[in-house]
């Protein structure tokens, strides 16, 4: 407890010597209240500017996908090479241990299953912030479908999670879809991208395109990149280290990390690509280095 008397005089007040006027790293997040800063400051890696987040939401539309048919075995293991854990609340409280000290993108939303013809129709919040909140979530994403039947109801949720997300410091991740009618081009993803961060989005996700360094210079906030469908290894490295030499700061990578043929290796190959300036080529050797 304070004492009242006899304390040592305080005399150490640095005149004269400047505040450290530290600017605060990520892109577009210099005006956010300090909770919301800090959050993302556990997301992004302080030296490389970039973060390796891990999906595993799949399971809200797609059921119990490949490699995620057991998340409680799958999960865990790459849990420390990744920065990141992007899943939906059910899974986090069901399978994922919280003793682990990375930091939780909580998937926000609902959406059609892939049972229905249509996913793009847009759903809805899936959790309230306080949910998030006590979940420690420290981003909170949010499905959109630009240039889609949902996009209106999409747009309007993202408004509601961007104005909760200001109220209690928890930064949106505006997530980019792409249904089967939705173009996968430059001027879509420019547009589809520049649109969710004008409408508040601390960050954007979205898909690797041709011309993508313009994609990530119009984007007023941190770009990180879906993986898609599997693809070879290489390939997926290729397209990582791609997207992080345009301008992309990280990646939220599900299936060509946990569908690998040596997951964990496979987390670890990216975060060479995302933190350590490794080439394409350099990270698949790594990769098959490691593999078991
Ligand atoms: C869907 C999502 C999913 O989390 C996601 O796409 C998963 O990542 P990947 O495509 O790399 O498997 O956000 O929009």
């Amino acid at each position: 407890m304070a004492d009242k008397d006899g304390n040592v005089s305080a005399k150490d007040y640095g005149v004269g010597v400047e505040p450290p006027g530290e600017v605060f790293p990520i892109k577009g997040a210099q005006h956010l209240d300090w909770g919301a800063q800090h959050r993302l400051a556990q997301m992004f890696n302080p030296a490389s500017g970039n973060t390796v987040m891990l999906a595993f939401d799949h399971g809200y539309i797609m059921g119990p996908t490949s490699g995620l048919e057991r998340l409680d075995l799958v999960i865990p293991p790459l849990v420390e090479h990744v920065d990141v854990l992007m899943g939906t609340r059910g899974a986090m409280r069901t399978c994922i241990p919280p003793t682990v000290r990375k930091p939780i993108c909580l998937r926000g939303t609902y959406d059609a299953s892939v049972l229905f013809e249509d996913m793009s129709d847009g759903g809805g919040l899936a959790a309230d912030m306080v949910n998030a909140v006590r979940l420690d979530a420290c981003a909170f994403a949010v499905q959109t479908f630009v240039g889609a039947p949902g996009e209106r109801r999409s747009l309007e949720t993202l408004a509601r999670a961007v104005d909760a997300g200001s109220t209690y410091g928890i930064p949106i991740l505006g997530v980019v879809a792409v249904g089967k009618q939705m173009e996968r081009t430059e001027k879509f993803f420019l547009l589809a991208t520049r649109l969710l961060a004008e409408n508040g989005a601390n960050v954007v996700k979205t898909y690797y395109c041709d011309g993508f360094e313009r994609v990530t210079a119009a984007c007023p906030v941190p770009i990180v990149i879906a993986g898609g469908k599997k693809l070879p290894e290489a390939d997926a490295l290729t397209m990582a280290y791609r997207a992080i030499a345009e301008g992309a700061h990280g990646v939220d990578m599900g299936r060509n990390i946990f569908q690998a043929d040596d997951p964990a290796a496979m987390a670890q190959a990216v975060g060479k690509v995302v933190h350590d300036q490794y080439t394409d080529k350099q990270a698949f050797e790594f990769y098959q280095d490691l593999k078991a």
